[in-house]
């Protein structure tokens, strides 16, 4: 599965998106402008998950309150991880790659990394 090394940023689209000592655990934090939900999981893990419901590409949003993003076009919902709570969405919440540098968390923005069911996930840590 794709997973950039930490530390190899070079030549290519990462953004730096805050410093990790800025980001709580267990939240998400919408970056609208990058397309993605920054998610930083209980245990200190940081994932970049896409905006774009895995069915036909509607805008998820954050629901804190039930700790789920839920799709308003057709109630799809995902948990934490972008896996798939409740259909139709058919896999898992596209994801950005993340690496940890300096204590500064960054993001590829550019392009989603597609997964499936089975994947494992991409979760970086700091
Ligand atoms: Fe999200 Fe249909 S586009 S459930």
């Amino acid at each position: 599965f794709l997973s950039p090394s930490k530390g190899v940023t070079s030549g290519n689209n990462f953004k730096i998106i805050g410093a990790v000592g800025d980001i709580p655990k267990d939240s998400v934090i919408p970056f609208r402008s990058g397309k993605f939900y920054l998610v930083r999981l209980p245990d200190g893990g940081f994932m970049a998950l896409s905006l774009a419901c895995t069915h036909l590409g509607c805008s998820i949003h954050w629901n804190a309150e039930d700790k789920r993003f839920i799709c308003p076009c057709h109630s799809s919902e995902f948990d934490m991880h972008g896996e798939v709570l409740n259909a139709p969405a058919p896999r898992p919440l596209d994801q950005y790659p993340v690496v940890i540098e300096n204590g500064m968390i960054k993001v590829e923005t550019t392009k989603p990394l597609k997964r499936n069911k089975s994947d494992k996930l991409d979760i970086t840590y700091a």
